[in-house]
């Protein structure tokens, strides 16, 4: 692929342009340095033997039995690491450190979004998840089963995720934003035979149900051919907002936790043996169950949270803000942290509830010294202003993170300025749901850092920057990213779905043997990567990852709606914003103002997917550029969205109808 070739999600040619001539560099300042985690000896160490240097990591986890194969790759795509060797991955992040006598260390500094507080040791969690295993195993979950998790952000949420793990079992954690019809898709695919949930938990100052949506998630299941598969909902009690009850089926967390037995030994399981579940948006309506097993994760999660986010546990606050309901929550809330004995603050809510402060206020609070987030938040941070995180005292903080889609020079900088105190360095972090933990990142202390720019690939991961025939594009030329060696915490399947799996990350660059990202990304003169985005269609929104299609059925799902098309189309704040053109059916046209069904839309595909793909605009079309062959041209409606002049409409079979369409979005 040339670097002119259109891709629909990609920034354009002459912004990347503009990036590419970035000349700030940022050397790790020297009490960084001094005291860094990450050494540059770790590449050389890494290249001269990249097996004998990831079963070196893996050493650092607590192994039943210890493997003596680190990768089997004899069936590409399908990977297996350390398989003989045998672990428990809960022990790993829990007993071992009370074990070692680190059991009054607090694992979690818990802020409720009200106020209220809990501090957790990592004793304690250790003896909470004891006992939800038991409970568990009481309620007749097993090795292999699955249990829905969806909770709001409170230590029982990660207590459940390792209690799951704990007793063999495989968790599949269900972003508490998402609908009742989100969680009953992902429930059904995965077949759960548990749901763990809470009544409700605190958001934007108010209590946010989880429960009632549950419950509609498991109701009408008749005539849908679907079988039920859930016996039970185990349900803490958060925000005490009323709940229908099921008998036989609900079960209040605190009338069964509490009263079991802590007493619960760690059963060794193999290292491929799955782990969790997770659903993520593809190309297709139908999110793709990524499938990740034990030992590889646990040893690439523990890994570069140590050497990413500088962790040392003894004197270390470390915040990450993401949710567990998402892949960040996973890796770098639940276990990498926990794998190496970390304190870290986890924070229910808002960042602006009951104040913009909100955040800055936590990291005066509590100390944090290392802070991982999202550029969305960083850019919506800098719309308020300085003056809010200027109110407090931040020069805790001695390390910045960033994760989940690219950041702009100008909220690097702004990031490091006011958060950082013009010393933090800050850490780019490139990954994916599907890689399991970082894969491209500067390390803090020994890379020279450059705003935008994600860098370089960790010690142990080796990427290319690929033209369309998977040969290696020069310095300053474009491409799409690929994995070219496997990895620990690579994903290991599809959930249910091993052909989509293959055709989805392997058959691209099949004869390569390279695994396809979908991500565009150019290399400049020093060899660093800069990410441009999805090259699928696939949107990126805050940080999380949209599917168009998805988006586009849930829109015709509506009675209203005749045909509809998806778009990213860039935003300021949110990196992309999701705006959908519609064409509505001539009845409803004759009955309701466009203002109207527009907002309808917009709602309802709230209520349908979850409030975060809930379009930021919605324009009502009398018809959508489509190919002499019916597909619909995006690239176009992108421009239109972006308020760019409409590019080549050459191979439309109606070229007049981008003008139509431009004149009726303004
Ligand atoms: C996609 C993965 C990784 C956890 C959060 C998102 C984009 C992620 C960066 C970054 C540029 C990034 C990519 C990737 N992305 N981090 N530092 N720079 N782009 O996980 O939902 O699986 O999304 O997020 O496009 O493919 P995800």
């Amino acid at each position: 692929m040339s670097d002119q070739t259109p891709t629909s999600n990609q920034t354009p040619r002459s912004q990347i342009d503009h990036l590419l001539n970035e000349d700030r560099r940022f050397a790790p300042p020297p009490e960084f340095a001094a005291n860094a985690i990450a050494t540059e000896e770790l590449y050389a160490e890494a290249s001269a033997d990249r097996e004998a240097f990831w079963a070196e990591q893996a050493r650092a986890l607590h192994w039943h039995k210890p493997f003596t194969e680190v990768l089997d790759w004899s069936n590409p795509p399908f990977a297996q690491w350390f398989a003989d060797g045998e672990l428990n991955v809960a022990y790993n992040c829990l007993d071992r450190h009370v074990e070692a006598g680190n059991g009054d260390r607090v694992a979690l500094l818990w802020e409720g979004e009200p106020g209220d507080e809990r501090r957790v040791t990592y004793a304690e969690l250790t003896d909470e998840v004891k006992r939800l295993a038991n409970v568990l195993q009481g309620l007749g979950i097993g090795e292999g089963d699955r249990v829905a998790i969806y909770m709001p952000m409170i230590p029982e949420a990660v207590a459940a995720m390792l209690a799951v793990v704990r007793i063999g079992a495989i968790h599949s954690v269900v972003f508490g934003g998402f609908s009742a019809d989100s969680l009953r898709a992902r429930i059904d695919d995965a077949g759960a035979k548990l749901v763990i949930t809470a009544d409700g938990g605190y958001r934007k100052g108010k209590v946010s149900p989880l429960k009632p949506a549950v419950d509609m998630a498991l109701s009408d299941r008749n005539g849908s051919g679907v079988q039920e598969t859930v016996e039970h909902v185990l349900v803490v009690k958060r925000g005490e907002n009323e709940v229908e009850w099921t008998d036989g089926r609900d079960i209040w967390w605190h009338d069964v936790v509490p009263q079991a037995s802590a007493d619960h030994a760690a059963k060794a399981f193999p290292a491929e043996n799955p782990l969790f579940i997770l659903y993520t948006s593809g190309t297709t309506g139908k999110p793709k169950g990524i499938l990740h097993t034990s030992g590889g994760y646990l040893t690439q999660s523990a890994f570069t949270n140590k050497i990413v986010h500088d962790i040392h546990p003894e004197t270390d606050v470390y915040w990450c803000t993401a949710d567990i309901g998402w892949i960040t929550g996973h890796t770098y809330v639940t276990y990498g942290p926990l794998a190496n004995g970390a304190t870290q603050v986890l924070y229910e809510g808002t960042p602006d509830t009951p104040h913009p402060g909100r955040w800055w206020e936590i990291v005066q609070k509590y100390g944090v010294t290392i802070l991982y987030t999202a550029p969305t938040a960083i850019r919506s941070f800098m719309k308020i202003g300085r003056s809010v995180p200027k109110q407090f005292d931040l020069s805790s903080l001695r390390l910045l993170g960033s994760v989940g889609e690219p950041i702009n020079p100008e909220a690097w900088m702004w990031y490091r300025k006011v958060i950082g105190g013009k010393t933090a360095p800050i850490v780019d972090t490139w990954w994916q749901t599907e890689t399991g933990a970082i894969m491209v990142s500067a390390l803090p202390g020994v890379t020279e850092t450059k705003p935008g720019s994600a860098q370089v690939p960790l010690p142990g991961i080796s990427i290319d920057v690929v033209d369309e025939d998977g040969t290696h594009v020069g310095s300053g030329n474009g491409g799409l990213l690929v994995v070219t060696e496997p990895w620990p915490s690579m994903l290991r399947g599809i959930w249910g779905d091993p052909d989509r799996f293959v055709e989805t990350y392997w058959d691209k660059f099949r004869a390569q043997g390279y695994y396809f990202a979908g991500d565009g990304a150019r290399l400049d003169d020093d060899g660093d990567v800069w990410f441009l985005g999805r090259v699928d269609d696939v949107m990126n929104v805050s940080g999380h990852r949209l599917s168009t299609t998805e988006i586009e059925s849930a829109l015709v799902a509506h009675e209203a709606t005749a045909e509809a098309a998806v778009v990213g189309a860039s935003d300021e704040t949110t990196g992309q914003a999701v705006v959908a053109f519609v064409i509505i059916k001539q009845s409803y046209l004759n009955e309701n103002s466009a203002e109207g069904l527009s907002n309808t839309l917009r709602l309802w595909v709230g209520e349908q997917i979850g409030p975060i793909a809930r379009p930021r605009d919605v324009y009502i079309v009398g018809e959508l550029p489509k190919t002499r062959s019916g597909k619909i041209m995006r690239r176009l409606l992108r421009d239109v969205a972006e308020g760019r002049e409409v590019g080549d409409t050459t191979t439309l079979a109606d070229t007049a109808v981008m003008s139509v369409i431009s004149a009726q979005v303004k």
